[in-house]
């Protein structure tokens, strides 16, 4: 089957945001015979370091945006709290993948729920709260306990309160309309476990999905996250189907994470989407014939879509700040690299702090335990700090 034609090589690939997301993607861009050109503030980005352009400056600014088109052939973005009217306004100028519009979804928890059960997904129990009366019509309806969210600009745990009584729910609605007017309150899921799904999706419509990683969260941020997921096939199936009809629903051109949870009936619920790499599709760097980032760079790019599978049974750790010395001093990473199977990636994020991704680890093993087990022991026995 013929596509369109592929982005010319030598290209300058766009990417909004300077973070390790972008910077991986540089990184396959290159690899793949394209530049890249990317847009942050900070000079010292993750991504800026090997880009082979910065853009310094925000979407907010005027200049940002036709600089970016002037010397993007195509745009894609590597976080989610960028303004989507600004990137509809580049998306006038250069193609921009995924579209504004799943963006736009994405940044919002009612509007991301609201797509996602329009496609046929299942989503926990929920109500939009915009002010305490609104919370106690909720408390009506849903049983606790209770997880409330601002609807917008939320990520890694933040923005976000379990409450285990109404009392609770009601101070942390009090507390959270100071940072968003919008919230949501929906049910702790009794999880068994956290899959995502990475989906890549061509110009032409072609879809491929990654098999589901396995996701640990400590406080709200991804601790590890592991491949093949220990759930029945028919929880795997119901996972990939519906990350495949919200991919496909939403229109995706691009590479898109569906997160869920699976809860202790088996059910299957949508938490999520995320429509850029995914930090729980790391491991495809070292697992699959083509990574999540290189799979990005060939949808944006108009190249054929590459292979999902995962050859070897993986798993990922991620290294927060936490592992950073007070005084700034870096883990001992010749005893990590020691472990063999291990794989380290640093981000070269100058300040460690708690909670901030700094790198992460990669196992590969003969089983997913086996692979579990050596990413540990590769990061050690230290958990992050509360
Ligand atoms: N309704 C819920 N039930 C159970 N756990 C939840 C629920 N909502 C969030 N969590 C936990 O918090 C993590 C982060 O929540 P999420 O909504 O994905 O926010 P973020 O945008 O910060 O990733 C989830 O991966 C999960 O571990
Ligand atoms: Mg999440």
């Amino acid at each position: 089957m013929t596509g369109a034609r592929p982005l010319p090589l030598g290209s300058a690939i766009g990417i909004l945001g300077g973070g390790q997301l972008g910077q991986m993607t540089a990184v396959a861009a290159r690899r793949l015979g394209y530049r890249s050109v990317v847009l942050d503030p900070d000079p010292a980005s993750p991504a800026a370091q090997v880009a082979d352009q910065l853009i310094q400056g925000s979407l907010e600014d005027r200049a940002s945006i036709e600089a970016m088109a002037q010397h993007a052939a195509v745009v894609t973005y590597e976080f989610e709290n960028v303004s989507a009217d600004a990137v509809a306004a580049l998306a006038e100028r250069v193609p921009v993948h995924p579209s504004s519009d799943i963006l736009k979804t994405s940044q919002h928890r009612l509007r991301e729920k609201a797509a996602v059960v329009r496609l046929g997904g299942q989503v926990p129990p929920f109500a939009a709260v915009g002010s305490p009366a609104d919370l106690e019509a909720a408390l009506s309806s849903l049983r606790l306990p209770v997880v409330i969210k601002t609807a917008t600009g939320g990520y890694d745990g933040k923005g976000q309160a379990v409450a285990r009584t109404a009392a609770e729910a009601r101070a942390a609605v009090v507390q959270l309309l100071q940072v968003c007017d919008t919230l949501i309150a929906e049910e702790q899921v009794d999880l068994a476990l956290e899959l995502s799904v990475i989906c890549a999706r061509d110009q032409q419509g072609r879809l491929a999905t990654y098999p589901a990683a396995e996701n640990r969260h400590v406080h709200g941020i991804l601790d590890v996250s592991s491949t093949p997921a220990r759930a029945s096939g028919a929880v795997l199936g119901r996972a990939d189907a519906v990350a495949r009809q919200v991919a496909t629903g939403l229109g995706l051109v691009g590479v898109m994470a569906v997160e869920m949870f699976v809860d202790q009936q088996g059910r299957v619920l949508v938490n999520e989407i995320a429509p850029r790499p995914h930090n729980s599709g790391h491991h495809t760097i070292e697992a699959s014939a083509t990574s999540q980032f290189e799979q990005l760079v060939r949808m944006v790019a108009g190249l054929p879509l590459g292979d999902t599978r995962v050859a070897r049974p993986a798993a990922m750790a991620n290294l927060l700040g936490d592992w950073w010395g007070p005084d700034g001093t870096p883990p001992d990473v010749a005893r990590m690299l020691a472990v063999p199977g291990v794989s380290l990636h640093l981000y070269g994020k100058a300040a460690a702090r708690p909670g901030r991704k700094m790198g992460h680890l990669t196992a590969v093993g003969d089983t997913v335990e086996d692979a579990v087990a050596r990413v540990l022991k590769a990061r050690g026995d230290r958990p992050p700090t509360a």
